[in-house]
């Protein structure tokens, strides 16, 4: 699909399947490349938005890991809100452990900061930041984005795991908001 609508907003397609895939297969040949020799990496998935990045990633990594999940929200509608609220925690402790945070896309960075900070509360030994999406343009923070698939310009998109006021997470493709209303 081309163009599609989503509440009252037409979004043109952006990032077609293939090339997420692409880029998605280039990340974890450096994931395995770099965490190979370390003892069971927890790669910590960011919900909502980043489970179908999970997946894909996931599927292509060759050590052993431990996978979970913690769910955080800080969009409202196309805007972020600046404050990050943590709707679900986490479940399991990653005391001494090497953590791999598998996120959708990195914007502010105000998501990463809380992440990274309750993760060293909880001992974490090491924290890479591996993001299916990352905007350069909007990026403030400090903490270091380690593995970034693919750079984009400051555009809301949806797909592939990313919604619009909740939906449009299905789409197997990445699609931009559309100058043209
Ligand atoms: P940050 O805290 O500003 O870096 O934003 C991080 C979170 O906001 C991401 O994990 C997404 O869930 C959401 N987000 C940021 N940009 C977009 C976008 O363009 N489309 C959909 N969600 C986004
Ligand atoms: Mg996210």
């Amino acid at each position: 699909m081309e163009r599609i609508k989503i509440h009252d907003k037409f979004f043109k397609i952006f990032i077609p399947h293939e090339k997420i895939i692409e880029a998605v297969s280039k990340v974890a040949d450096r994931l395995n490349r770099d965490l190979k020799g370390v003892d069971t990496p927890v790669f910590l998935s960011v919900l909502s938005g980043s489970f179908m990045f999970t997946a894909d990633l996931l599927q292509k990594i060759e050590f052993q890991c431990d996978v979970t999940f913690i769910k955080l929200a800080s969009y409202n509608g196309t805007e972020s809100t600046g404050e990050v609220k943590q709707i679900m925690g986490l479940s399991k402790s990653i005391k001494g452990k090497t953590v791999v945070i598998v996120e959708d896309i990195v914007d502010t960075g105000g998501t990463i900061v809380e992440l990274d900070k309750l993760l060293r509360a909880q001992g974490a030994a090491d924290i890479k930041v591996c993001t299916l999406l990352f905007k350069p343009g909007s990026y403030d923070k400090n903490v270091k984005i380690d593995y970034a698939a693919m750079e984009i310009p400051n555009d809301f998109i949806v797909g592939y795991g990313l919604d619009y006021d909740q939906l449009g997470r299905q789409y197997k493709d990445i699609y931009v908001l559309d100058p043209q209303q």
